[in-house]
């Protein structure tokens, strides 16, 4: 069945079939990334067929208009040629309407292309302005801009190479994450976003609050506010007075009293609104001075979610494997270029599962990850590798996902940094923390640009529910580092001995009480199990090669910026 879709009031026909109501057949319009294929279109020379997208440029020569079009779907697009001959087409041309930037529908037979830059191109019957940019003022011009300046125009700037790139990339390590996970058994979860507890334990969480919106409100209310609503409730009140008196002489319905009667006490209520929300000038507080948080929306303090772990484990202590895949926040105020104050993760938990099935799992989930994208984003990282990471991305990939992560110990990658010839910025001692610079350096010079997963970090400088070692100083976690990012991955065996991990909570700080129910866990049924998070903004860092995460997402969140 062919049906018609009605285009800003001209008829056009669609190139797909649509069964209303079946939705078995449903079909979206041809995209140039399908009609050009993996021959760049040569199998479908000949073809009838309508495009819609947006002009990246437009270049007109003896009766000829070279027309870049592009929809998204592809880095490069398609070449939409009009000649003089196809009278309406080139009128539109002419004018200057069809400028960069403006949204067009092209329609006309596909034909190989003589320029021999591609293998066909489209020669345009038809042409519909859509939707006019401005030249003199369309903020996205031919030439290169810089990463930076694209940043502030960030509702334009997926429509370039490199952001468009990025998000098609994104796209299928998303969905290799979802086959991956889902190939393999595991359950995608969903866990809440707004959580009364701090994973990571490392307060870097935002905080919920609706105690704020009262104190908002209390600043608009002024005296005079007041005074203003009390004279319409007065005025209202002789109105009504008034009618009711006409009503009696016969010079008013009823009706109108009664309608009259609810303005007044519409207004009154406005009033009552108004001084209560005045009232309210501060927080409430405890007789300490601290803040009541009893009186918070939840009834305690709540934050975003800087970890969606806790509640993954108590799924696999139910359903066995599980993933889940969701934003994340942390009010870490560095302006590094691997931070967001908003990132998503990606974090399986494994039911009855160690360490090494962990690694494993990170292993072969990364793997999986850059096969995928070999396969199907070529295109894409062929551009990245020529004018982006400027070296063998491709090659790199394809050798990381073809040979095996080197595995060390903590205590050997300190060994490594001790006795590296080069200076960092930074000292390391057993016992403080990888700094990026160190990560980098053992994963891009002592392995030679391959991944490494990093083992046993010291019980002091990671989370409380990392599973404890026998040698009571370490515990198993483990971090996958790869070259370029640095820490890519983090995760552990959780403490799944009950005695021990309330020692820990204690250990740490944290109050026993409010993890009453992820010690439950431990209390029925505890199995070993083991977990990671991987950033999946700092995935597609290492997948395109951009230098700065901001670029991994089309909205990054960070301190001062969360404007789009
Ligand atoms: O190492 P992290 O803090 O581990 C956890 O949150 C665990 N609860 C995960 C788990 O075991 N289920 O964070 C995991 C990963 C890091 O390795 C890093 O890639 C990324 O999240 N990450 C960030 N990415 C962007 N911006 C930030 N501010 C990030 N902080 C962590
Ligand atoms: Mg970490």
């Amino acid at each position: 069945m062919r049906v018609v879709t009605a285009v800003r009031g001209a008829q056009v026909r669609c190139h797909a079939a649509v069964a209303v109501g079946s939705g078995t057949e449903f079909k979206r319009p041809e995209r140039i990334a399908r009609v050009k294929g993996t021959d760049g279109g040569a199998s479908r020379v000949g073809e009838e067929l309508e495009l819609r997208g947006w002009v990246r440029s437009v270049r007109t020569q003896k009766g000829m208009a070279f027309i870049d079009l592009n929809d998204g779907s592809s880095i490069s697009g398609m070449q939409a040629v009009v000649s003089e001959s196809s009278v309406a087409a080139w009128a539109a041309v002419d004018s200057g309407s069809v400028s960069t930037g403006a949204a067009v529908a092209v329609r006309g037979k596909l034909v190989a292309s003589p320029g021999g830059k591609q293998a066909a191109e489209l020669s345009v019957e038809n042409l519909e302005l859509i939707g006019a940019a401005d030249p003199e003022t369309y903020p996205l011009q031919k030439k290169r801009h810089t990463l930076e300046y694209l940043r502030s125009i960030a509702h334009l700037r997926p429509r370039t190479n490199t952001i468009g790139a990025v998000s098609r990339v994104r796209n299928q390590l998303a969905y290799a994450t979802h086959k991956f996970f889902q190939e393999n058994g595991f359950l995608y979860a969903n866990t809440p976003i707004i959580t009364a507890s701090d994973c990571e334990g490392a307060g870097e969480q935002f905080q919920v609050t609706t105690l704020l919106n009262g104190l908002d409100q209390a600043a608009s209310v002024t005296p005079e506010t007041i005074a203003e609503a009390e004279a319409k409730v007065k005025v209202q009140g002789e109105a009504v007075k008034a009618l009711k008196e006409a009503v009696k002489g016969g010079n008013a319905t009823k009706e109108e009293v009664e309608q009259a009667v609810s303005k007044l006490l519409a207004l009154k209520a406005d009033v009552e609104a108004l001084n209560g929300a005045g009232s309210m000038t501060s927080l409430p507080k405890n007789k300490d001075g601290s803040i009541d948080y009893t009186q918070d929306f939840f009834g305690k303090r709540a934050y975003l979610t800087v970890s969606g772990q806790l509640n993954g484990e108590i799924m696999a202590c139910a359903v066995n494997d599980i993933y889940t895949f969701g934003p994340t926040f942390r009010a870490e105020n560095s302006n590094t270029s691997r931070h967001l104050a908003e990132f998503w993760m990606v974090e399986p938990e494994l039911a009855f599962a160690d360490l090494n099935d962990d690694m494993d799992c990170a292993e072969a989930y990364l793997k999986y990850c850059l096969n995928h994208v070999l396969e199907h984003c070529d295109e894409d990282l062929a551009f990245f590798e020529k004018n982006i990471s400027k070296d063998n991305l491709r090659e790199r990939l394809r050798n990381v996902a073809s040979s095996e992560f080197v595995r060390i110990t903590y205590t050997e990658a300190v060994d490594y940094v001790k006795s590296a010839k080069k200076k960092f910025e930074f000292p390391i001692e057993w016992g403080s923390d990888l700094q990026s610079e160190h990560e980098r350096y053992i994963s891009e010079e002592v392995f030679k640009d391959r991944p490494v997963i990093v083992r046993d970090y010291p019980k002091d400088i990671k989370a409380f529910y990392m599973r404890l070692n026998d040698d009571n100083k370490t515990v198993a976690a483990m971090d996958v580092l790869v070259p370029r990012v640095g820490e890519l991955m983090g995760g552990s065996q959780r403490e799944e001995r009950l005695d021990v991990l309330e020692r820990r909570i204690e250990e740490v700080g944290l109050e026993k009480e409010a993890y009453w129910w992820y010690l439950d866990l431990r209390r029925y049924g505890s199995q070993p199990h083991a977990g990671f998070g991987l950033g999946f903004e700092r995935l597609v860092q290492y997948v395109t090669g951009v230098e700065n995460i901001r670029d991994a997402i089309p909205f990054p969140r960070y301190p001062g910026s969360a404007e789009f």
